[in-house]
């Protein structure tokens, strides 16, 4: 262990804008303490949203810097245990969490079962629990080393796409024999388009001129149509609308060409959005109802149905990742930045919302 590690701050005025400090590491573990070096972790437009929405949901409290100014952003990643005074966590062991950008990060460990633990620490009551839960790898069937990049990259996201597809599929569409879908070229889009495969609707992607070759490419959508043709979006037979852009503008337009063809606005994502916008007041059709992935597997955690979809979802989650890098057609290259400078780049890129979709982005720091 070193005396001194490191992290990468942003600005929260400004999420382009990072800053690397030190983050010294703690000499001595007390009761309970794991300490956990990052190593490899996803950067997608969703952690740029995390910071966006720092503070209306929380997410800046995850992981305090002491300073106001300057937030953690949070990501999701592969850990060494490095050191552990807890029981049953034994140093060496692999995990699967949320994390800052930073070498290291000191959990106090509770709810420890065979397959993870929590980190009970008082300041991660701000976010739900899924957040603060860590996997251990040797206890999850479905883990290889070799998917490690995939699986840090979709894992977040593809449980949002299924989760979502379930709730509308529960629903039987609201109705609606077709789905319009937004930031079509978000992972979060394509893995819903993935569900939604082998369901009766038709699923069509709305997505920016320059990754509209990329979403075409995929396969997944029915139709692509481009922002500019909204105009021309077929609005004769019933409609949902799965927003993950969030954007108002689009949202009122697309509202105002399908009229009462829709049947349900699902708000998912904010790709395009850093404020709410759910109470338009000239809005037509249907209010957005925003989705989110925690309160669902809340709800089948009080159901007692947990255990299920897991065992569901987890297979199904592994075929997704291993069809995205599939080496005879993969649906984008895994590109791996190493160290804090590298990372600080695609940061900034992906605050400026220029990333190209056909690479998935890996966050390595070594030591
Ligand atoms: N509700 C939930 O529970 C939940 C869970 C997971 C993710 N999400 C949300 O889903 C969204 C997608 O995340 P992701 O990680 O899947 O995205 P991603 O793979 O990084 O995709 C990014 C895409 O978003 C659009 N975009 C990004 N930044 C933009 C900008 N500044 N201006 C215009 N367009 C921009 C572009 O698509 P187009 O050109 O196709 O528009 C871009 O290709 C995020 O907002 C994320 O927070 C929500």
């Amino acid at each position: 262990m070193s005396d001194v590690d490191h992290r990468l701050m942003t600005l929260k005025s400004s999420l382009r804008e990072t800053r690397v400090g030190p983050d010294p590491a703690p000499s001595d573990l007390a009761e309970g303490e794991v300490l956990l070096a990052l190593d490899r972790f996803s950067l997608t437009t969703n952690n740029i949203t995390y910071a966006a929405y720092g503070d209306a949901i929380g997410y800046w409290k995850v992981f305090p810097t002491g300073d106001p100014a300057w937030g953690m952003m949070p990501v999701w990643g592969f850990a060494d245990v490095a050191a552990s005074r807890a029981e049953s966590v034994e140093v060496g062991a692999r995990v699967f969490g949320y994390f800052p950008m930073a070498d290291t990060l000191l959990v106090q460990a509770e709810k420890i079962s065979r397959g993870g633990f929590a980190d009970a620490s008082p300041w991660r009551k701000a976010v739900p629990d899924i957040y603060n839960r860590y996997v251990l790898c040797a206890a999850d069937r479905n883990y290889d080393k070799a998917l490690e990049n995939p699986e840090a990259l979709f894992r977040p996201l593809f449980i949002t796409s299924y989760t979502a597809v379930d709730f509308l599929r529960d629903a039987g569409f609201f109705g609606a024999k077709r789905v319009v879908v937004s930031s079509a070229s978000s992972k979060t889009a394509y893995g819903s388009a993935h569900c939604l495969a082998n369901d009766d609707v038709e699923v069509i992607a709305l997505t920016g001129a320059r990754n509209r070759p990329f979403v075409e490419g995929l396969g997944v959508y029915d139709a692509v149509h481009g922002y500019e043709q909204v105009e021309a979006l077929p609005n004769d037979r019933p409609t949902l609308y799965l927003d993950l852009a969030g954007d108002r503008e689009l949202r009122r337009r697309i509202h105002v060409r399908l009229g009462d063809a829709l049947r349900y606005d699902c708000l998912v994502g904010s790709t395009q959005s850093d404020a709410f916008t759910e109470n338009d007041p000239e809005l037509v059709g249907p209010k957005p109802v925003f989705f989110f992935a925690a309160t669902c597997l809340d709800q089948h955690r009080e159901r007692g149905t947990l255990h299920a979809f897991y065992d569901r979802f987890l297979s199904d989650q592994k075929a997704f990742f291993e069809r995205v890098v599939d080496p005879a057609s993969p649906w984008i290259r895994i590109v791996e930045h190493h160290g804090f400078a590298a990372i600080a780049d695609v940061v900034r890129d992906l605050a400026d919302g220029v990333s190209d979709p056909a690479e998935g982005a890996i966050g390595v720091i070594s030591r």
